[in-house]
């Protein structure tokens, strides 16, 4: 917000956030590691854990540990349904 204004207060933040946890769950696998995306966490309670200062929120947890299983490829929605041809 500081740079961008209202569009890095409402969108950038979010879209570096999910490039940096998307990057480190890359790394993290590359390294042989699992990590699962979490968005269901209390807010208050993440921000009182790991001492957010005022102004900073949590976007996603990222659990990240040796896996137990390596579980098939699951389903993707198709490539049309995701991108649209500009004319
Ligand atoms: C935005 C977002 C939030 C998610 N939140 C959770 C969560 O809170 N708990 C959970 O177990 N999985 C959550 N997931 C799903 C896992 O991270 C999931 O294993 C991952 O998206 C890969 O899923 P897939 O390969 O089965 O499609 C979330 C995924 C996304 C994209």
């Amino acid at each position: 917000m500081e740079r961008y204004g209202e569009r890095g207060r409402r969108l950038y933040c979010l879209q570096d956030a999910s490039i940096a946890v998307a990057y480190a769950q890359l790394a993290a696998t590359a390294l042989g590691l699992a990590t699962c995306w979490v968005g269901a966490f209390d807010d208050e309670a993440v921000t009182r854990a790991i001492n957010l200062p005022a102004g900073r929120h949590p976007v996603a947890l990222v659990p990240v540990g040796y896996p137990a299983e390596s579980p098939g490829r699951t389903s993707r929605r198709s490539l049309a349904d995701l991108v649209r041809q500009v004319p």
